[in-house]
């Protein structure tokens, strides 16, 4: 067996991204994907992500959010072509980080006036394709939607007349598109720029507006381009209440595993562990592998985890290494098997960040680089 696979492991099964892909196209079947792959490929390690679906899945965009997760993308698969936007921490001020962008074939997704202006003043970046974000109501990056003419003067007077993508970002997508105030003047707001961009004369040559939010809900077809990130790594991003909205029925890609260590019974009341914390109840104690070491942060106390089927609930303090799991008195679980924390179940998947108080986002992310990634195609 593979040493990885010795101790607790992020399964991750790319035949899953593959059929989440086909049916985001099935339902897409004219949008061009760019795929968001930021933060390691949301936890699940952006090398290997990006290779697959750029080798076996055709796609050819993929979005990062800093200019060195690009950098290592571009070093570690150098012999592929696929373009690289970097959405958020640009560095794009310091030239000889700017200059980073024409030698690693970077797209700076430009979010600031300040930016903008550097890259239409200086000569050596008119190679750049000009990707533009607009600010049309989630008020964090973007450039001004108010001074959208002056912008477009810019553009003009710097001799352009095309924008190689134009983009913005939903504040509120994981609600109703169709009722959410905030949806509707977003998406107003952006067909009303586009509008302007083409009563000047620029060439739109690519758009983009929906993450998987509104793609779950079948909105933003009108642009050339979709930006799903967490939907492709299976959960919805759909708020719990208004999950029916969504036609998503994503497979979740990874499987949490890890070994219980030990298994011992205890009456409710027995001390366990740092603080000697009381056993809620009597029952069956499972210490599996895993702690905040690992990611399994103090937020999991509480939440339900499954063995075979019986629910379980971790109790006690997670420790850096280990987590106490009190399950129902004979519960057959035994020292060295294997423990699924979770097992691509969405259901269960969903339920646990619920009960860690994590966003679905966060699961994967926050699990730490001592929990290997392994790589599997069924
Ligand atoms: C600009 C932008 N577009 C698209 C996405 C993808 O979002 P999601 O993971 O909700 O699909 C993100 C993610 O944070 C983003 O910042």
């Amino acid at each position: 067996m593979e040493p990885a696979r010795l101790g607790s492991h992020l399964v991750v099964h790319l035949d899953r991204l593959k059929k989440n892909i086909d049916d985001l196209r099935t339902h897409y079947p004219e949008n061009d994907i760019l795929f968001m792959v930021k933060a390691d490929g949301y936890g699940h390690g952006l090398t290997e992500i990006v290779k697959f679906a750029f080798n076996d899945l055709g796609i050819l965009e993929f979005g990062v959010a800093t200019l060195g997760e690009a950098i290592s993308l571009r070093r570690h698969l150098s012999e592929l072509t696929f373009q690289i936007y970097v959405f958020s921490d640009l560095q794009f001020l310091q030239p000889e980080l700017a200059e980073l962008y024409l030698e690693y074939r970077l797209i700076p997704v430009i979010s600031h006036e300040d930016d903008l202006e550097l890259l239409l003043k200086n000569s050596d970046y008119s190679n750049l394709p000009l990707c533009l974000k607009f600010n049309t109501g989630m008020n964090r990056l973007g450039l001004s939607i108010e001074r959208s003419t002056e912008i477009i003067e810019k553009i003009k007077s710097a001799g352009r007349s095309e924008v190689f993508h134009l983009m913005s970002h939903f504040a509120n997508a994981s609600m109703p598109m169709e009722t959410n105030k905030r949806n509707i003047w977003q998406r107003e707001r952006f067909n009303e720029l586009k509008n302007e961009f083409q009563k000047a004369e620029i060439l739109l040559e690519k758009t983009s507006l929906g993450n998987s939010g509104a793609l779950e809900q079948d909105f933003c077809k009108e642009e050339t381009h979709i930006r799903p990130g967490l939907m492709l790594f299976g959960p919805s991003s759909m708020a719990p209440q208004h999950r029916e909205k969504s036609w998503w029925k994503g497979r979740v890609l990874s499987e949490l595993k890890t070994k219980v260590l030990n298994v011992f019974d205890v009456s409710k009341g027995d001390p366990l562990g740092y603080g000697s914390t009381p056993a809620p109840d009597s029952g069956t104690i499972a210490i599996i592998a895993l702690g905040y070491g690992d990611g399994v942060s103090t937020r999991y106390m509480g939440a339900t985890l499954y063995h075979k089927g019986v629910a379980g609930r971790i109790c006690a303090r997670v420790c850096m290494d280990m987590t106490f799991i009190l399950f129902p008195k004979g519960t057959d679980i035994k020292r060295g098997e294997e423990f699924c924390v979770w097992d691509g179940d969405p259901e269960k998947f969903s339920e646990l960040a619920l009960e860690t108080k994590t966003l679905p986002y966060e699961l994967v992310i926050q699990l730490t680089a001592r929990v290997p990634r392994i790589y599997q195609i069924d």
